[in-house]
This record gives C-alpha cells, sequence and structure tokens, in this order.
C-alpha cells in the first residue's frame, strides 16, 4: 500500500501533474508564522519547499520531509538562497517519525499538509505519537487533511483526528472547507501540546 502511494506521488511529480503544488502558502499558515516568535518548524510532506520557503523568510529554521526523491530535489532548488544551517531537507518516509535521529528532538511547529492522511491505518497511531513526541511543549501542530471519500482510502473525519491526537494535543479550532485540488471536503485543525 504505502508503496504503491510512493509511486503514485513519484509519477505525479515525474509527470508535473501535482495539483496541490499552488507555489502559495496557505493562508492558516501564513497566520501562524506571523503570530508565533520564530523557532524551529518541521513539515511533513513538505513537497516542493513553499511552505519552508515563507518560514525561512520569517526567521524560522525549518526541516522538511518527503518520500519523493523528486520532491526533495524541487525543495533543494527553491531553498538554495538560504543558509543550509537554517534549512535540512530528508528523503524520508513520515511514518518513521519516530525513529529519524537526524531531525531535531523538539520544534515550536510541526505542520502536515495533505501528507498524513493518506497513510495505512496500522501507521497512524506511531503518527500521531511520534508528533506528539517530537513538539514542545507549548508547541503547535498544523493538519490539513481531506474528508474521507467512497472511492478511497485517504482522509480523516474530525472524529479520526480527535481519536488519534487528542489524547496528546489540545484542539484550538478546526475549520472545515471545500478542496478543490482533492475533490473533496477538508479541514483545517490547529492543535496544541500542552505545556
Ligand atoms: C498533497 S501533497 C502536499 C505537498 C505539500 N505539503 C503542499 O502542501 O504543497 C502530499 C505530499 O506528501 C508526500 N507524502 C505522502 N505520503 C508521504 C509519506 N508517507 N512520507 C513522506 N512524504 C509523503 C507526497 O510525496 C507529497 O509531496
Amino acid at each position: 500500500m504505502a508503496e504503491n502511494r510512493q509511486r503514485m506521488f513519484s509519477e505525479r511529480y515525474a509527470s508535473g501533474e501535482m495539483p496541490w503544488d499552488s507555489g502559495l502558502t496557505p493562508p492558516e499558515i501564513k497566520e501562524i508564522i506571523a503570530e508565533l516568535p520564530a523557532g524551529d518548524a518541521l513539515d511533513l510532506g513538505c513537497g516542493t519547499g513553499t511552505v519552508i520557503r515563507d518560514l525561512l523568510r520569517a526567521g524560522w529554521r525549518a526541516d522538511g520531509i518527503d518520500f519523493v526523491e523528486r520532491a526533495i530535489e524541487l525543495a533543494a532548488e527553491k531553498l538554495a538562497e538560504f543558509p543550509p544551517e537554517r534549512r535540512r531537507l530528508f528523503h524520508a518516509d513520515i511514518t518513521r517519525l519516530g525513529a529519524m535521529p537526524e531531525l531535531r528532538d523538539a520544534y515550536d511547529l510541526i505542520i502536515d499538509i495533505g501528507c498524513g492522511h493518506s497513510i495505512d491505518q496500522s501507521a497512524r497511531v506511531d503518527y500521531a505519537r511520534a508528533i506528539a513526541s517530537r513538539l514542545k511543549p507549548g508547541g503547535a501542530f498544523m493538519l490539513y487533511a481531506s474528508q474521507p471519500r467512497t472511492d478511497s482510502a485517504v482522509g480523516w473525519r474530525p472524529k479520526h483526528v480527535e481519536r488519534l491526537f487528542g489524547r496528546q494535543l489540545t484542539l484550538h479550532w478546526r475549520q472545515m472547507g471545500d478542496d478543490i485540488a482533492i475533490g473533496a471536503p477538508a479541514c483545517w485543525y490547529r492543535m496544541r501540546k500542552p505545556n
């Protein structure tokens, strides 16, 4: 399953068919970048690095992970103007998050825009735990996840998100909308690790 998804995403990057890659950071992320003092951020499924570029412009240090090599190459090109010690890119699977010593121990902000909602069901609990343990106390987690469609295993309902993250993180707000690129309703969640 995971291999199929990796192949599918690799083919999308190879063909240039990436409707999610608008080149714009979503306003929900721009807001939190502006609101929080600059610190350490981690972008899970970072794609071509657009969000990381805005974090770096705002003075953050940012790491990104993506399991498609071409995505990491494109992100490296986009971020080349920034000092290497402030931006690091990892070609890796986010389901290995708990076992990546090369990452920082803890982050002020973790972002997942349209990535975690497609991992295998069996990997979800560990993924949520790894995110919570990689957040500093008081740190924020921004999640964008589509609603499941009848023809696809991708997607998390709000109750799934509550169940996965609710023990370790507090939900600040959520906001539902329609995602034209995905062709399904999708939801933003802002969560916080208690101090
Ligand atoms: C819908 S795209 C969103 C990309 C980026 N977050 C954005 O908003 O432009 C999902 C991204 O997550 C990556 N991805 C999906 N599953 C992944 C996994 N298990 N590990 C690492 N990257 C993954 C894909 O290669 C793709 O770049």
